[in-house]
């Protein structure tokens, strides 16, 4: 397919966005004003200077600096500047769907309430799904670099505002934090209701994704680039339909991969694997959803078909009713039929 061809078709494929992290869509010229307004002074003096920096060897090389950015966020409105600022660009790109995490102790270990945090991010997915008509559903992650008591104390924050909560996730650094060191918060949050998801097989081996799957009871893996390492597991997320979120620009940048063309999603959903595309932090990786689309169809040379799967495997690894998933896979498949180039 010609290449704009292939980007007029991508940008308008109705699409979900399952791993997204609120903080990593924090674009530097957002990043500025608001520091300005909170009248705190940020490590680089220019917004070009902090674009600079963006240049990572590794996956802690991004957090010190995602972690860094996210503390100028203090009041509720930067969390729902934040968060709209997300939703005005996700809609642009025919984005119906999301379901975003967010970092508590990012916020709270500097003072922070942990409602502000909520209630910031809580009210623009809101004004989102009533202006922008897009849905949602919100994931909070526990810092698997911090220890499970602290994991804990953000889960007791978390259970008066429940009803706001979807699901938890597990993200930070993953080499040297398996998934074993969170099986009782795991347990303890999935007591109260909520969804389990983890981050696993992005940098760390093969068998994080399997712990994450038997310790933890996951319903969900984030990446899980490393699945192709054991034929077994591979069975098994058949079997189960376990749905991988795969971030395939953020793969680049941190180096899990040398390139995209090495990336592992085209076998995988030759496989029959329910892997989909999404952005991670979109802000520091160079793309949203359409450049995470359109990059990976170019280097993989994807086909329409393919393109279609990926847009299915979203709507179908999402959280969202029969129903709804059902609505939204049959608008994918109306927009591929009559697409004509
Ligand atoms: N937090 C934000 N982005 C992340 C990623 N790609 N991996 C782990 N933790 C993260
Ligand atoms: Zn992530």
């Amino acid at each position: 397919m010609h290449l704009p061809h292939l980007r007029k078709l991508i940008e308008g494929i109705p699409k979900a966005e399952l791993h997204l992290h609120i903080e990593g869509s924090f674009e530097p010229e957002l990043m500025f004003e608001i520091a300005r307004r909170n009248n705190i002074s940020l490590k680089y003096d220019s917004i070009s200077s902090l674009k600079d920096a963006y240049r990572f060897g590794n996956l802690q090389e991004f957090l010190d600096i995602y972690y860094e950015g996210a503390q100028v966020l203090i009041h509720e409105q930067d969390f729902y500047d934040l968060t709209w600022a997300y939703l005005i660009k996700v809609h642009s790109q025919n984005v119906v769907h999301v379901e975003i995490f967010f970092d508590p102790q990012t916020h709270t270990d500097r003072g922070i309430e942990f409602e502000v945090v909520l209630m910031g991010i809580y009210k623009a997915l809101e004004k989102g799904k009533q202006e922008l008509n897009i849905s949602f559903r919100l994931i909070m992650s526990y810092l698997r670099h911090l220890s499970e008591e602290a994991a804990f104390k953000t889960l007791n924050m978390s259970v008066p505002f429940k009803q706001y909560i979807d699901g938890v996730g597990l993200d930070s650094s993953e080499l040297g934090n398996p998934p074993a060191k969170f099986v009782s918060v795991f347990k303890a949050s999935a007591k109260h209701g909520y969804k389990l998801v983890a981050h696993a097989g992005e940098e760390g081996p093969v068998d994080y994704i399997r712990d994450a799957l038997d310790t933890l009871k996951v319903e969900r893996i984030d990446h899980g680039n490393r699945c192709l390492d054991d034929g077994t597991l591979i069975d098994r997320l058949l079997y189960k339909s376990i749905p991988l979120t795969l971030c395939p620009l953020s793969n680049v940048a941190l180096k899990v991969i040398e390139r995209l063309e090495d990336h592992p999603i085209e076998k995988m959903l030759d496989l029959g694997i329910l892997a989909s595309i999404h952005s991670d932090d979109p802000a520091y990786f160079g793309g949203y959803m359409n450049e995470n689309y359109y990059e990976t169809a170019r280097a993989l040379n994807l086909n329409k078909g393919q393109l279609m799967q990926l847009a299915i495997n979203a709507f179908e690894a999402s959280w969202l009713s029969k129903a709804s998933k059902a609505k939204h896979i049959d608008r994918v498949k109306h927009y591929f039929d009559t697409y004509n180039v």
